[in-house]
């Protein structure tokens, strides 16, 4: 990952400043930063935080790179061979953990598989509900942490 693409550099821009040629000490310093903000224990990113979403799904959805979600005809391929591979090109019932914003779910769907995306990213739960709903894919997507998630 380079600064460029660092998903923290919008808040956390001033700490980042001068490790423009790092590959990851930006992120290991913001998080770190961000770690001592938001506090809880064990979560070094704040996925769930409303800013943060907002700003990891732009990155998600960005075709410049591959640092947040892969880029679409990467996800193309890989889903390409899920289906073909792992799944025997057979109906199945899918459940995504981490799913982002449904972006192999969605794809899984068309291809006949029934999916539900567990994320607790708010941003990314709202993309993948949205493009649910205009492509009437009819996957699930619940907004769960998936260490509690049933
Ligand atoms: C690197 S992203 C990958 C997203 C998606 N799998 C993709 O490849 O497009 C990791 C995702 O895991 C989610 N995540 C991380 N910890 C989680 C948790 N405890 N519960 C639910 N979602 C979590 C984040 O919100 C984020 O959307």
């Amino acid at each position: 990952m380079s600064y460029r693409y660092c998903p923290f550099k919008h808040e956390l821009g001033r700490l980042c400043k001068g490790l423009e040629t790092a590959t990851c000490k930006c992120a290991i310093l913001s998080s770190a930063k961000v770690y001592l903000r938001h506090g809880r224990r064990g979560e070094k990113i704040p996925w769930h935080d409303p800013g943060f979403s907002e700003r990891m799904l732009r990155e998600h959805l960005s075709q410049a790179h591959d640092a947040a979600s892969r880029r679409v005809e990467i996800i193309d391929k890989q889903v390409a061979w899920i289906h073909a591979a792992v799944l025997s090109g057979r109906p199945t019932r899918l459940v995504d953990l981490g799913c982002g914003p449904g972006l192999y779910t969605s794809r899984l769907a068309k291809l006949g598989h029934d999916c539900i995306g567990l994320d607790f990213s708010p941003a990314s739960n709202a993309y993948a509900n949205e493009r649910n709903r205009v492509d009437q894919t009819r996957c699930i997507y619940l907004r769960q942490d998936i260490r509690m998630a049933d």
